[in-house]
Protein backbone atom coordinates (compact mmCIF):
# COMPACT_ATOMS: atom_id res chain seq x y z
CA UNK A 1 0.00 0.00 0.00
CA UNK A 2 2.83 2.71 1.16
CA UNK A 3 4.52 1.52 -2.09
CA UNK A 4 1.32 2.27 -3.94
CA UNK A 5 1.17 5.46 -2.67
CA UNK A 6 4.58 6.23 -3.45
CA UNK A 7 4.58 5.34 -6.70
CA UNK A 8 1.78 7.92 -7.23
CA UNK A 9 3.24 9.89 -5.64
CA UNK A 10 6.05 9.81 -7.69
CA UNK A 11 3.24 9.53 -11.13
CA UNK A 12 1.64 13.08 -9.42
CA UNK A 13 4.73 15.16 -9.02
CA UNK A 14 6.06 14.32 -12.48
CA UNK A 15 2.75 15.06 -13.95
CA UNK A 16 3.20 18.29 -11.78
CA UNK A 17 7.10 19.19 -12.80
CA UNK A 18 5.99 18.52 -17.04
CA UNK A 19 2.52 20.35 -16.66
CA UNK A 20 1.92 22.83 -13.58
CA UNK A 21 5.61 24.98 -13.51
CA UNK A 22 5.10 28.17 -15.75
CA UNK A 23 1.14 28.36 -15.62
CA UNK A 24 -1.23 26.72 -12.54
CA UNK A 25 -3.53 23.78 -13.12
CA UNK A 26 -7.01 23.44 -11.69
CA UNK A 27 -7.38 21.34 -8.54
CA UNK A 28 -10.52 19.83 -9.79
CA UNK A 29 -9.30 18.77 -12.81
CA UNK A 30 -5.73 17.44 -11.71
CA UNK A 31 -7.82 15.15 -9.14
CA UNK A 32 -10.05 13.76 -11.87
CA UNK A 33 -7.42 12.77 -14.13
CA UNK A 34 -5.49 11.11 -11.23
CA UNK A 35 -9.24 9.72 -9.89
CA UNK A 36 -8.11 11.23 -6.40
CA UNK A 37 -10.55 11.74 -3.23
CA UNK A 38 -9.96 15.13 -1.58
CA UNK A 39 -7.94 13.03 1.34
CA UNK A 40 -6.01 11.18 -1.18
CA UNK A 41 -4.94 14.69 -2.76
CA UNK A 42 -3.63 15.57 0.73
CA UNK A 43 -2.02 12.58 1.63
CA UNK A 44 -0.54 12.29 -1.76
CA UNK A 45 0.69 16.39 -1.78
CA UNK A 46 2.09 15.87 1.75
CA UNK A 47 4.20 13.17 0.77
CA UNK A 48 5.74 15.12 -1.77
CA UNK A 49 5.66 17.88 0.40
CA UNK A 50 8.11 15.15 2.44
CA UNK A 51 10.13 14.61 -0.20
CA UNK A 52 11.40 18.34 0.12
CA UNK A 53 9.38 19.82 -3.16
CA UNK A 54 7.16 22.83 -2.86
CA UNK A 55 3.95 22.74 -4.17
CA UNK A 56 1.83 25.71 -4.23
CA UNK A 57 -2.27 25.56 -3.70
CA UNK A 58 -4.56 28.00 -3.70
CA UNK A 59 -8.11 28.27 -4.10
CA UNK A 60 -8.96 25.87 -6.58
CA UNK A 61 -5.39 26.42 -8.25
CA UNK A 62 -2.34 23.74 -7.84
CA UNK A 63 1.63 25.06 -9.37
CA UNK A 64 4.91 23.05 -8.96
CA UNK A 65 7.14 25.91 -7.54
CA UNK A 66 10.48 24.10 -6.79
CA UNK A 67 12.34 20.78 -5.96
CA UNK A 68 14.80 20.57 -2.90
CA UNK A 69 18.75 21.32 -3.76
CA UNK A 70 18.97 17.28 -3.34
CA UNK A 71 19.96 14.39 -4.92
CA UNK A 72 16.51 11.99 -4.67
CA UNK A 73 15.22 9.32 -6.62
CA UNK A 74 12.86 11.18 -7.92
CA UNK A 75 15.33 14.46 -9.09
CA UNK A 76 17.42 11.70 -10.83
CA UNK A 77 14.81 10.00 -12.57
CA UNK A 78 12.48 12.69 -13.77
CA UNK A 79 13.17 12.45 -17.51
CA UNK A 80 16.17 9.95 -17.44
CA UNK A 81 16.75 9.26 -20.74
CA UNK A 82 17.96 5.41 -20.22
CA UNK A 83 16.58 2.17 -20.23
CA UNK A 84 18.15 0.11 -17.83
CA UNK A 85 20.45 2.36 -15.83
CA UNK A 86 19.22 4.31 -12.97
CA UNK A 87 15.78 3.45 -14.01
CA UNK A 88 15.45 2.18 -9.94
CA UNK A 89 17.26 4.54 -7.52
CA UNK A 90 17.92 3.92 -3.96
CA UNK A 91 18.88 7.86 -2.78
CA UNK A 92 20.00 8.08 1.36
CA UNK A 93 20.66 11.17 3.28
CA UNK A 94 24.13 9.59 5.03
CA UNK A 95 25.27 6.08 4.66
CA UNK A 96 28.93 4.75 5.15
CA UNK A 97 29.58 3.63 1.62
CA UNK A 98 27.44 3.19 -0.85
CA UNK A 99 29.07 0.59 -2.89
CA UNK A 100 28.60 -1.64 0.73
CA UNK A 101 24.89 -1.19 0.09
CA UNK A 102 25.10 -1.49 -3.69
CA UNK A 103 26.65 -4.92 -2.47
CA UNK A 104 23.90 -6.00 0.05
CA UNK A 105 21.15 -5.21 -2.56
CA UNK A 106 22.76 -6.74 -5.00
CA UNK A 107 23.56 -9.94 -2.45
CA UNK A 108 19.68 -10.35 -1.89
CA UNK A 109 19.32 -10.38 -5.89
CA UNK A 110 18.76 -6.80 -7.17
CA UNK A 111 18.07 -5.62 -10.34
CA UNK A 112 20.72 -4.70 -12.97
CA UNK A 113 21.75 -0.84 -13.45
CA UNK A 114 20.33 -0.51 -9.75
CA UNK A 115 21.89 3.06 -8.80
CA UNK A 116 22.52 4.01 -5.03
CA UNK A 117 23.05 7.37 -4.58
CA UNK A 118 23.83 9.04 -1.16
CA UNK A 119 24.05 12.88 -0.44
CA UNK A 120 26.67 12.43 2.41
CA UNK A 121 29.27 9.51 2.94
CA UNK A 122 30.76 8.98 6.64
CA UNK A 123 33.34 5.73 5.37
CA UNK A 124 33.25 6.46 1.96
CA UNK A 125 35.75 3.88 0.06
CA UNK A 126 38.77 4.28 -2.23
CA UNK A 127 40.98 2.03 -3.96
CA UNK A 128 43.51 0.46 -2.12
CA UNK A 129 42.02 0.83 1.12
CA UNK A 130 42.16 4.51 0.95
CA UNK A 131 39.16 6.60 2.01
CA UNK A 132 37.09 8.90 -0.15
CA UNK A 133 36.19 12.51 1.39
CA UNK A 134 32.29 12.78 0.90
CA UNK A 135 30.64 16.04 2.20
CA UNK A 136 27.06 16.43 3.01
CA UNK A 137 25.22 18.00 -0.65
CA UNK A 138 28.34 18.36 -2.31
CA UNK A 139 29.32 15.87 -4.26
CA UNK A 140 28.14 12.54 -6.06
CA UNK A 141 28.38 9.38 -4.40
CA UNK A 142 27.25 7.14 -6.82
CA UNK A 143 27.18 2.84 -7.02
CA UNK A 144 25.57 1.28 -9.93
CA UNK A 145 24.53 -2.49 -9.43
CA UNK A 146 25.37 -4.02 -12.93
CA UNK A 147 24.68 -8.31 -13.33
CA UNK A 148 26.25 -8.58 -16.87
CA UNK A 149 26.57 -11.78 -18.70
CA UNK A 150 30.22 -11.48 -19.57
CA UNK A 151 33.06 -13.55 -17.57
CA UNK A 152 35.20 -12.17 -14.78
CA UNK A 153 38.26 -11.68 -16.82
CA UNK A 154 36.41 -8.71 -19.01
CA UNK A 155 35.13 -6.85 -15.63
CA UNK A 156 38.74 -5.10 -15.18
CA UNK A 157 38.11 -3.06 -18.42
CA UNK A 158 35.06 -1.78 -17.03
CA UNK A 159 37.15 0.88 -14.67
CA UNK A 160 38.52 2.29 -17.87
CA UNK A 161 35.49 2.44 -19.59
CA UNK A 162 33.83 4.41 -16.70
CA UNK A 163 36.72 6.98 -16.53
CA UNK A 164 36.05 7.84 -20.24
CA UNK A 165 32.46 7.35 -19.56
CA UNK A 166 32.85 10.32 -16.82
CA UNK A 167 36.01 12.30 -19.09
CA UNK A 168 32.99 12.54 -21.71
CA UNK A 169 30.44 13.65 -19.53
CA UNK A 170 33.16 16.27 -17.66
CA UNK A 171 33.75 17.74 -21.16
CA UNK A 172 29.97 19.45 -21.46
CA UNK A 173 30.45 20.90 -17.30
CA UNK A 174 33.93 22.41 -17.77
CA UNK A 175 36.16 23.96 -20.22
CA UNK A 176 39.12 23.05 -18.07
CA UNK A 177 41.80 19.87 -19.25
CA UNK A 178 40.38 16.87 -18.30
CA UNK A 179 42.67 13.56 -18.06
CA UNK A 180 42.58 10.28 -17.33
CA UNK A 181 44.92 8.83 -14.89
CA UNK A 182 44.67 5.40 -15.80
CA UNK A 183 43.37 3.18 -14.51
CA UNK A 184 40.73 5.09 -13.40
CA UNK A 185 41.27 9.10 -12.00
CA UNK A 186 39.59 12.03 -13.44
CA UNK A 187 41.76 15.15 -13.66
CA UNK A 188 40.65 18.51 -14.06
CA UNK A 189 43.64 20.88 -14.74
CA UNK A 190 45.89 17.82 -13.60
CA UNK A 191 44.37 17.75 -9.83
CA UNK A 192 42.08 14.69 -9.41
CA UNK A 193 38.12 15.81 -9.28
CA UNK A 194 36.89 11.96 -9.87
CA UNK A 195 37.62 8.37 -8.65
CA UNK A 196 36.11 5.40 -9.80
CA UNK A 197 36.08 1.81 -7.16
CA UNK A 198 34.59 -1.18 -8.74
CA UNK A 199 34.32 -4.03 -6.67
CA UNK A 200 33.60 -8.04 -8.34
CA UNK A 201 31.47 -10.64 -7.04
CA UNK A 202 32.44 -13.59 -9.07
CA UNK A 203 32.57 -17.21 -9.16
CA UNK A 204 35.27 -19.60 -11.43
CA UNK A 205 33.53 -18.55 -14.56
CA UNK A 206 30.72 -16.46 -13.40
CA UNK A 207 30.08 -13.19 -12.39
CA UNK A 208 27.49 -12.20 -9.52
CA UNK A 209 27.52 -8.80 -9.46
CA UNK A 210 29.66 -5.72 -10.29
CA UNK A 211 29.70 -2.62 -8.08
CA UNK A 212 30.82 0.98 -10.00
CA UNK A 213 31.19 3.10 -7.49
CA UNK A 214 32.28 6.65 -9.04
CA UNK A 215 32.57 9.43 -6.82
CA UNK A 216 32.76 13.23 -8.08
CA UNK A 217 34.01 16.03 -6.54
CA UNK A 218 31.41 18.70 -7.93
CA UNK A 219 30.78 21.78 -5.63
CA UNK A 220 33.17 21.31 -3.07
CA UNK A 221 34.96 24.70 -2.40
CA UNK A 222 39.11 24.87 -1.89
CA UNK A 223 38.31 25.67 1.72
CA UNK A 224 36.34 22.64 2.42
CA UNK A 225 39.37 20.10 1.70
CA UNK A 226 40.87 18.71 4.26
CA UNK A 227 44.73 19.31 4.72
CA UNK A 228 45.86 16.27 2.74
CA UNK A 229 43.80 17.00 -0.14
CA UNK A 230 43.94 20.50 -0.93
CA UNK A 231 47.00 20.66 -2.80
CA UNK A 232 46.16 17.27 -5.01
CA UNK A 233 42.09 17.27 -5.45
CA UNK A 234 40.41 19.43 -7.15
CA UNK A 235 36.34 19.92 -7.92
CA UNK A 236 34.42 21.52 -10.99
CA UNK A 237 33.10 24.16 -8.79
CA UNK A 238 37.11 25.10 -8.19
CA UNK A 239 37.63 25.21 -11.55
CA UNK A 240 34.68 26.37 -13.21
CA UNK A 241 34.13 29.24 -9.82
CA UNK A 242 30.78 28.46 -10.32
CA UNK A 243 28.45 25.67 -9.03
CA UNK A 244 27.12 22.83 -10.90
CA UNK A 245 23.61 21.61 -10.79
CA UNK A 246 24.73 18.10 -9.71
CA UNK A 247 21.17 16.13 -11.04
CA UNK A 248 21.88 17.35 -14.59
CA UNK A 249 25.93 15.85 -14.52
CA UNK A 250 24.37 12.45 -12.85
CA UNK A 251 21.95 11.86 -15.31
CA UNK A 252 24.16 12.69 -18.18
CA UNK A 253 26.35 10.76 -16.75
CA UNK A 254 23.86 7.65 -16.47
CA UNK A 255 22.91 7.97 -20.04
CA UNK A 256 26.42 8.29 -21.09
CA UNK A 257 27.14 5.52 -18.88
CA UNK A 258 24.74 3.08 -20.67
CA UNK A 259 25.70 3.69 -23.79
CA UNK A 260 29.05 2.84 -23.30
CA UNK A 261 28.46 -0.17 -21.40
CA UNK A 262 25.70 -1.67 -23.63
CA UNK A 263 28.31 -1.43 -26.30
CA UNK A 264 31.24 -2.95 -23.78
CA UNK A 265 29.09 -5.94 -23.01
CA UNK A 266 28.18 -6.05 -26.68
CA UNK A 267 31.73 -6.45 -28.01
CA UNK A 268 33.89 -7.37 -24.72
CA UNK A 269 36.24 -4.88 -25.38
CA UNK A 270 36.89 -1.13 -25.14
CA UNK A 271 36.01 0.50 -28.37
CA UNK A 272 36.27 3.61 -28.04
CA UNK A 273 40.33 3.38 -28.12
CA UNK A 274 41.83 6.32 -30.06
CA UNK A 275 39.36 9.00 -27.57
CA UNK A 276 40.19 6.93 -24.36
CA UNK A 277 44.44 7.63 -24.86
CA UNK A 278 43.64 11.13 -26.06
CA UNK A 279 42.57 11.49 -22.52
CA UNK A 280 45.79 9.36 -21.07
CA UNK A 281 47.84 11.73 -18.84
CA UNK A 282 50.58 8.86 -18.95
CA UNK A 283 51.57 8.30 -22.12
CA UNK A 284 55.18 9.02 -23.17
CA UNK A 285 55.93 9.20 -18.95
CA UNK A 286 58.17 7.49 -17.16
CA UNK A 287 56.06 5.37 -14.22
CA UNK A 288 56.90 3.47 -11.37
CA UNK A 289 54.17 1.12 -10.16
CA UNK A 290 54.46 -2.45 -8.27
CA UNK A 291 53.69 -5.84 -10.40
CA UNK A 292 53.30 -8.50 -7.84
CA UNK A 293 56.19 -7.71 -5.27
CA UNK A 294 58.26 -6.09 -7.69
CA UNK A 295 58.94 -2.31 -8.73
CA UNK A 296 59.20 -1.88 -12.01
CA UNK A 297 59.91 1.37 -14.05
CA UNK A 298 58.97 1.73 -17.38
CA UNK A 299 57.56 3.82 -20.25
CA UNK A 300 53.82 4.39 -20.65
CA UNK A 301 52.68 3.40 -24.69
CA UNK A 302 49.03 3.07 -24.39
CA UNK A 303 45.94 1.64 -22.48
CA UNK A 304 45.09 -1.07 -24.81
CA UNK A 305 41.50 -2.61 -25.50
CA UNK A 306 41.43 -4.81 -22.07
CA UNK A 307 42.33 -1.53 -20.32
CA UNK A 308 46.15 -2.90 -19.39
CA UNK A 309 48.47 -0.30 -19.34
CA UNK A 310 51.61 -0.92 -22.27
CA UNK A 311 54.23 0.00 -20.26
CA UNK A 312 58.24 -0.11 -22.38
CA UNK A 313 60.67 -1.55 -19.40
CA UNK A 314 63.67 -3.80 -20.26
CA UNK A 315 63.53 -3.09 -24.33
CA UNK A 316 59.79 -5.31 -23.96
CA UNK A 317 56.35 -4.53 -23.73
CA UNK A 318 54.53 -5.94 -20.52
CA UNK A 319 51.00 -4.84 -19.95
CA UNK A 320 49.97 -4.03 -16.98
CA UNK A 321 46.24 -4.59 -15.58
CA UNK A 322 46.05 -3.10 -12.31
CA UNK A 323 47.76 -0.77 -10.11
CA UNK A 324 49.24 2.68 -8.22
CA UNK A 325 51.27 4.16 -10.92
CA UNK A 326 53.78 7.26 -9.96
CA UNK A 327 54.97 9.21 -12.68
CA UNK A 328 59.09 9.62 -12.23
CA UNK A 329 60.07 13.66 -13.03
C1 LIG B 1 39.47 6.27 -5.69
O1 LIG B 1 39.81 7.13 -6.49
O2 LIG B 1 40.24 5.87 -4.82
C2 LIG B 1 38.10 5.68 -5.81
C3 LIG B 1 37.06 6.53 -5.15
C4 LIG B 1 35.66 5.97 -5.26
C5 LIG B 1 34.67 6.73 -4.41
C6 LIG B 1 33.25 6.31 -4.65
S1 LIG B 1 32.10 7.38 -3.89
C7 LIG B 1 30.81 6.28 -4.22
C8 LIG B 1 31.35 4.88 -3.99
N1 LIG B 1 31.20 4.49 -2.61
C9 LIG B 1 32.37 4.37 -1.99
O3 LIG B 1 32.51 4.07 -0.79
N2 LIG B 1 33.36 4.62 -2.84
C10 LIG B 1 32.88 4.92 -4.17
Amino acid sequence: MLENINSLAEKFLFYLKKNAIKKSLSVTGVRNKFKLTDNQLVSILSIIESWGYTINLSANQIRYHHAPDSLIDTEIKYGLKTKLIGQSVKSYQSVKSTNDIASSLAESSQKDGLIVTAEQQTKGKGRLGRSWFSPLKTGIYLSVILKPKFKPESAPALSVMTAFVLAETLKNFTDSKIQIKWPNDILLNGKKAAGILTELSAEKNKINYLIVGVGINVNQTIEEFPKDLKETATSLRRVNRKKTDRVELLQSFLVNFEKEYLKYCDKRYLSSLKQINEYSSLTGKTVQLMVGKKLIQGVAREIDKSGALILSFDSKQIAVNSGEVTVIK
